[in-house]
């Protein structure tokens, strides 16, 4: 390797390492910033929020902020591939997935802090479908490493692909359920985004599948 691939290496590890930071740090920043103003989500003086209300509102913060890593995760390599541009992003992609890990761990945590306060009780069929997309979103991040995908080889992809698109689909059905509910406007630019991700994941599938039997 000559001077300039090392120096071309080196600086492309160091972006990388940037933006996996920067990344990290924005997720916790938006965690944080929705935490410190909840009080005027709220519309209550901080020291008066019900426990019930905190953690109504932080599960849905979490859930959206997770839904967003996720898009960006699912249409980094489409919107590559599709527009010619972005390449950081697919770069950063790992990095988007384990932030979004991350989050749903905190939506996880707030689940169980629900189900320790609230008397709803936990239908057999959100255990089962909810308990399945958080599985696989752990499996998804301790499998995100070079090691774990030239291990896994084939399977890595076909765990990937289906585990990202069952966790889609739990967000899809809460969001859409939610909407149908409330009809919060809000829900309709969520379900609007999470199609479009999905549409440019099919609109590249497809095109390679007929230019290779073009
Ligand atoms: C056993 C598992 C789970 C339970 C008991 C649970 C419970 C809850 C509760 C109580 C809320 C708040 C509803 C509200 O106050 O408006 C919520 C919101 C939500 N959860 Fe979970 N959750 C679970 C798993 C999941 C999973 C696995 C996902 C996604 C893959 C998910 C996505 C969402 C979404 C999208 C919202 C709505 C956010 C919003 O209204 O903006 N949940 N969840």
């Amino acid at each position: 390797m000559n001077l300039e691939q090392r120096a071309d290496n080196h600086l492309s590890d160091w972006s990388t390492a940037f933006g996996r930071n920067a990344i990290f740090t924005l997720t916790l920043i938006a965690l944080g910033v929705s935490l410190y103003f909840q009080d005027l989500a709220l519309g209550l003086p901080f020291d008066a929020i019900p426990l019930a209300d905190h953690i109504g509102y932080m599960l849905r913060v979490t859930a959206r902020i997770a839904f967003f890593l996720l898009l960006l995760a699912m249409i980094a390599r489409p919107f590559r591939q599709l527009t010619g541009i972005g390449s950081q992003l697919l770069r950063h992609r790992r990095y988007l997935g384990l932030a979004m890990a991350f989050v749903h761990t905190v939506h996880f945590g707030y689940v169980i802090a629900f189900l320790k306060t609230s008397s709803e009780p936990l239908e057999m069929v959100t255990i089962i479908f909810g308990g399945l997309a958080f599985l696989l979103t752990w499996i998804m991040a301790a499998t995100s490493n070079n090691a774990a995908q030239r291990a896994l080889g084939v399977w890595w992809r076909r765990i990937h692909t289906l585990g990202i698109y069952y966790v889609w689909l739990i967000f899809m059905n809460t969001f859409i359920g939610t909407q149908l509910a409330e009809g919060d406007f809000i829900y309709t630019g969520i379900v609007a985004a999470g199609l479009v991700a999905v549409s440019l994941r099919i609109a590249v599938f497809l095109r390679q599948r007929f230019s290779r039997t073009a």
